[in-house]
């Protein structure tokens, strides 16, 4: 069985607690510049399946996962939906379409905003990370219902970080200004897990432009706690990430056949 449809171990237990439900929104209402000319990032494909599809299955394979609100492009809802629904995933798993927004952080409340009630856990996960592994799913869940407000996945940094500042001229060299010790840097991967209460907050008080949900959270003041991420949560931004994308299929795909 694959990582992506095999069932998530810890689900049995804690996806029956009471009052623990758990939704995850994926914004893929982005274009994808980055990644250069053809379709929106999140329906370009992967081993013959679009991205955002995969990233579907992904939160679906959580046992701890009943609900995924997927934001799609603004005028492109009908179009995700109907893909959706050619796609098989879990009976247990409902999907919702909502439009999306100009922003990241507006797609992600557009998502919230569609959420029904009896959610009290949300998950925030990037249609460009397609083959987050379920065990990472479920160890954000269990860490928000262990009563962590934001939950973020990370991992170490292979590269070491400067800060720079602004070219003396334009155009001109970038003066370093500072090298942040590397081990205590992490990357910062997606999905990112809230209690739903913490996050509509943020969302509600924080204005500037972030790059991701749990620094909103961070800016309330409230708590934020790292567990380990993957290396196969990476997120598709240039022409070069397909091609490892493709490979982790492949990986898989032979995996699968022994
Ligand atoms: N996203 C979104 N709404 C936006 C912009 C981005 O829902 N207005 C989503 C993207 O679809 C993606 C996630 O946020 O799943 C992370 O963003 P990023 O990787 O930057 O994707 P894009 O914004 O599409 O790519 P680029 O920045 O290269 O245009
Ligand atoms: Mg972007």
């Amino acid at each position: 069985m694959s990582d992506e449809s095999r069932p998530s171990p810890a689900a049995d237990a804690a996806g029956t607690a009471a009052g623990a439900r758990t939704a995850a929104v994926i914004p893929a209402a982005g274009r994808g510049v980055r990644l250069g000319p053809g379709a929106p990032k999140a329906l370009r494909t992967l081993g013959g399946t679009p991205m955002l599809v995969h990233a579907v299955r992904a939160m679906a394979a959580s046992r701890l996962v009943s609900l995924v609100v997927v934001v799609a492009p603004p005028d492109g809802a009908t179009e995700v939906k109907a893909l959706i629904d050619a796609h098989a995933l879990p009976e247990r798993t409902d999907v919702l379409v909502v439009p999306g927004g100009e922003s990241r952080q507006e797609s992600v409340r557009l998502g919230l905003d569609a959420l029904p009630p009896e959610y009290d856990t949300v998950l925030v996960h990037d249609a460009a990370r397609p083959l987050v592994p379920v065990d990472t799913v479920d160890t954000v869940v269990e860490a928000v219902r262990g009563r962590a407000p934001a939950v973020v996945p990370a991992l170490p940094l292979a590269d070491t970080v400067k800060e720079v500042g602004p070219p003396a001229a334009p155009g001109g060299v970038e003066p370093v200004v500072a090298t942040p010790e590397r081990a205590r840097l992490r990357a910062v991967q997606t999905p990112q897990g809230f209690e739903r209460e913490v996050l509509v907050r943020a969302h509600a008080t924080v204005t500037e432009n972030v790059t991701d949900d749990a620094s909103m959270v961070e800016q309330l003041g409230l708590p934020v706690v790292a567990v380990p991420g993957h290396e196969e949560a990476f997120k598709v931004t240039r022409p070069l990430d397909l091609v490892l994308a493709e490979a982790v299929l492949a990986r898989r795909r032979l995996n699968d056949g022994f």
